[in-house]
């Protein structure tokens, strides 16, 4: 029988729990041998309440990375990703980050190298991509039927949707809505267009409901965007119209929608009456293709496949996968620090009120 792959979680806060829930379900072919957070006590009462008596628990990363394991998902906040990834890479383990990658291109660059030379495995917990829905996106645009893809409008809404806690303080977070999930829409439409390098951006992020204490419990630390929209300049004469948003006085940020030459492609927000609407989280509502048939404007509903019921163990079996095949990362790299330059890029830009440069350095 093939030996089990050992795992560990490093951050065993909220999301830690899908990532647990996902290993124990893999269980024929994974052990979890413990985990670490920061805040003593923490690891060992996360597993007791998951009834994982046997798991080591740490209250520092290094004694958890000085056992025996295959693999970890760093499961902390955003602006401890790069340091814990990168000592997990260095201690010769493969890793499963959550999204977003991190809070700087320089954070992300540091970590794509530090895989690298290490020869692991570096995944960012982009769950979407396993939607099947996610894969018609990308079966339809790579099909080729749009044409040359010159303009994508993508993003998504929360009408209200504000996390709170960790997510809510840049020292913490670094970013707000506009990397919480807008590294989702990101990934969505970029996924589907092949990654295309970007190269300038001029962003605007507001912050009227998280500083607002009708609209926010925690208003007095709130210091991050709740709403951002950004254009986007792409290789290959792609623009991006991108829109972000946690909460709102709108029902959606609008439509997803691939402009081509030849033909257009039209995703709906998944729930618009939903308080949650949007495609922010890769969840694909209706689509419809837009094109010219004998000379009519036609346009044609596609219908959707069965989305998958379990995306976020999709993403943990893939890991798991690709590190006891000694594969590839199920979501190249590279594309993680792509998403992420654009993620600086619209900070900084928010920041300086002006279009910025994206300069990726040579990986
Ligand atoms: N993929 C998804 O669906 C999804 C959903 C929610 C959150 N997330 C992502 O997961 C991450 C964590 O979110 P959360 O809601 O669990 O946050 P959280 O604040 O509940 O948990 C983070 C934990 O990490 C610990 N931690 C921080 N720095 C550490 C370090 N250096 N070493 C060890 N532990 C450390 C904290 O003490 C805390 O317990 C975020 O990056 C978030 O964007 C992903």
């Amino acid at each position: 029988m093939a030996k089990k792959l050992r795992v560990g979680i490093i951050g065993t806060g909220s999301i830690a729990h899908a990532h647990l829930h996902s290993y124990l379900k893999l269980a024929d072919d994974v052990k979890v041998i413990g985990g670490s957070d920061i805040v003593p006590g923490k690891a060992r009462a996360f597993f007791d309440k998951n009834d994982l008596p046997q798991a080591k628990a740490f209250d520092n990363n290094e004694e958890l990375l000085a056992c025996e394991l295959d693999a970890v998902s760093v499961c902390t906040y955003n602006s401890t990703h790069a340091a814990c990834t990168i000592a997990a890479l260095e201690a010769g383990l493969n890793v499963l980050c959550e999204k977003p990658m991190s809070v700087t291109l320089d954070e992300a660059v540091e970590m794509y190298r530090a895989a690298k030379k290490a020869k692991k495995i570096l995944t960012v917990g982009f769950q979407p991509r396993f939607d099947p829905n996610m894969d018609l996106v990308r079966d339809i645009v790579g099909s080729g039927v749009l044409g040359k893809i010159y303009y994508i409008q993508t993003g998504g809404g929360r009408r209200r949707g504000m996390p709170g806690g960790t997510f809510i303080r840049r020292e913490l977070a670094g970013v707000g809505a506009l990397a919480d999930i807008g590294c989702y829409s990101l990934d969505m439409v970029l996924s589907a267009v092949g990654y295309p390098k970007p190269l300038t951006v001029s962003a605007c992020a507001f912050d009227n409901f998280g500083k607002n204490p009708k609209h926010s419990r925690e208003s007095d630390v709130f210091d991050v965007d709740d709403h951002s929209v950004a254009f986007i300049r792409l290789e290959g004469g792609i623009v991006l119209d991108f829109r972000i948003s946690w909460a709102m006085h709108m029902d959606s940020m609008g439509d997803t929608m691939f402009f081509g030459t030849d033909a257009g492609l039209k995703i709906k927000p998944a729930a618009v009456n939903h308080a949650w609407s949007g495609a922010w989280d890769g969840t694909i509502g209706p689509m419809f293709l837009y094109s010219d048939v004998a000379g009519q404007h036609c346009e044609t509903p596609i219908p959707l496949r069965n989305p998958s019921d379990d995306r976020f163990l999709l993403k943990v079996k893939k890991f798991c996968d690709a590190v006891r095949e000694k594969g590839e990362s199920p979501i190249p790299t590279i594309q993680s620090v792509y998403n992420q330059a654009i993620i600086d890029g619209m900070f900084r830009s928010s920041q300086l009120n002006k279009e910025v440069e994206i300069k990726i350095p040579k990986l």
